[in-house]
């Protein structure tokens, strides 16, 4: 899979975005070291902080499938109905990566014009994570 096809279905899974509050829509596609891609989109909520992020609607279908083992992560997303913007992933959101990737798992996002990727480690450095919480 190569990174356009994953961020493609990023693109895809944001169609169905629930954002009826910020206007602002997203979609991730979380690809398992298996090969099997999991999406997700954002879900927001008139309790503006029960709002969900794409990237952990994507981890949680994901985790719930048995999956613990991951390669990547594409993020598309923008106002209105193109996703045109660069969505780098939020700070909750790394700090859920963090909790089962590896180093060399890659965080791309872009449009269908462009796409960047990044190392989580990039992303968040000094992460607080599992390894903290080992006797
Ligand atoms: N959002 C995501 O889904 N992922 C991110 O990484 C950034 C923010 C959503 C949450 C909210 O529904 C909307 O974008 C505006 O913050």
């Amino acid at each position: 899979m190569t990174d356009r096809e994953l961020l493609n279905q990023a693109l895809i899974a944001r169609e169905a975005a629930y954002a009826p509050y910020s206007g602002y829509r997203v979609g991730a596609a979380l690809l398992s070291v298996n090969g099997t891609v999991y999406t997700g989109c954002n879900m927001e909520n008139a309790s503006y902080s029960a709002t969900l992020c794409a990237e952990r609607a994507a981890f949680s279908a994901a985790i719930g499938a048995g999956e613990r083992a991951f390669r990547a992560i594409a993020i598309a997303g923008g106002k209105g109905r193109k996703a045109d913007e660069k969505v780098a992933p939020c700070g909750v959101c790394r700090q859920v990566m963090a909790e089962f990737v590896d180093a060399d798992f890659a965080v791309i996002w872009g449009n269908d014009q462009v796409l960047e990727r990044h190392s989580l480690e990039e992303l968040l450095p000094f992460a607080f994570d599992r390894k903290n919480l080992e006797d």
